[in-house]
C-alpha cells in the first residue's frame, strides 16, 4: 500500500467508526448541571444521596471526585438500573412513589454529579420545603435505627434488661 494512502484510509476508518456510533435516530440532550442542581433537589434524589455533605444517608454519595475521570453518561444510568430495585422500593417507602424523570432531566442532573462547581454551589437553599421535610423524616429514622441496634423495631432503650 502507498505510505501517503494507508494513514488516510487508517484516519478515515477512525472516523466511520466515530460516526456509526452516532445513529441517525439519535439526539444528544444538553448536559446543563445547574438545572440538574435544581432538579436534583426538587426531584428528591437528595433524600437519600448526598452532595457537598447535603443530602441523606441512605445510598452512596454522588460528590464527584476529578480523579475518577470524566464518567460516560449511559455508565451513570447503569449504575442506577443496576441500583434500581433498591432505590424504587425505597422510594416508594420514603417518597411515596418512585420518582418520575425524563431524558433531559435525567441528563441535567447526570451533569451536576460530574460538574465541581456546581456542586460547591448546592445548598440547603437548593432544596424544596417538601424535600427537605421528607429529608428530615429519613434522618430521623435512622436516628431510631441507631437506638435500635438489634433491629426488631423496638428501642434499645425501652427493652427490658432482665
Ligand atoms: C429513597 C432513596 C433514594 C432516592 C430518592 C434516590 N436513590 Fe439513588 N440509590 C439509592 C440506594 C439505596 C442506592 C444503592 C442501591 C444498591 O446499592 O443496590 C442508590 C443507587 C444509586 C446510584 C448508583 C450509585 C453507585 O455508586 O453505584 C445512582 C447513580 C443513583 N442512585 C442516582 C440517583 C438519582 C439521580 C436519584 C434522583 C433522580 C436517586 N438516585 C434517588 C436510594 C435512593
Amino acid at each position: 500500500m502507498n505510505t501517503y494512502i494507508r494513514p488516510i484510509a487508517m484516519a478515515s476508518a477512525f472516523l466511520l467508526g466515530g460516526m456509526a456510533a452516532q445513529a441517525q435516530g439519535l439526539l444528544m440532550p444538553d448536559f446543563d448541571a445547574e438545572l440538574g442542581r435544581e432538579l436534583y433537589a426538587s426531584k428528591g434524589c437528595v433524600v437519600c444521596h448526598s452532595v457537598n455533605g447535603i443530602g441523606g444517608i441512605d445510598a452512596p454519595a454522588l460528590d464527584y471526585d476529578p480523579a475518577q475521570g470524566p464518567m460516560d453518561p449511559f455508565d451513570f444510568a447503569a449504575k442506577m438500573w443496576r441500583g434500581a430495585e433498591v432505590m424504587i422500593y425505597m422510594q416508594q417507602d420514603e417518597l411515596g412513589g418512585q420518582i418520575e424523570i425524563t431524558g433531559p432531566e435525567l441528563a441535567a442532573i447526570i451533569a451536576f454529579a460530574h460538574d465541581p462547581a456546581e456542586q460547591a454551589k448546592f445548598s440547603m437553599d437548593d432544596v424544596p420545603e417538601e424535600i427537605a421535610d421528607m429529608l428530615h423524616e429519613a434522618d430521623d429514622e435512622h436516628q431510631d435505627e441507631e437506638a435500635d441496634a438489634d433491629h426488631d423495631d423496638t428501642p434499645d432503650a425501652d427493652e427490658g434488661h432482665d
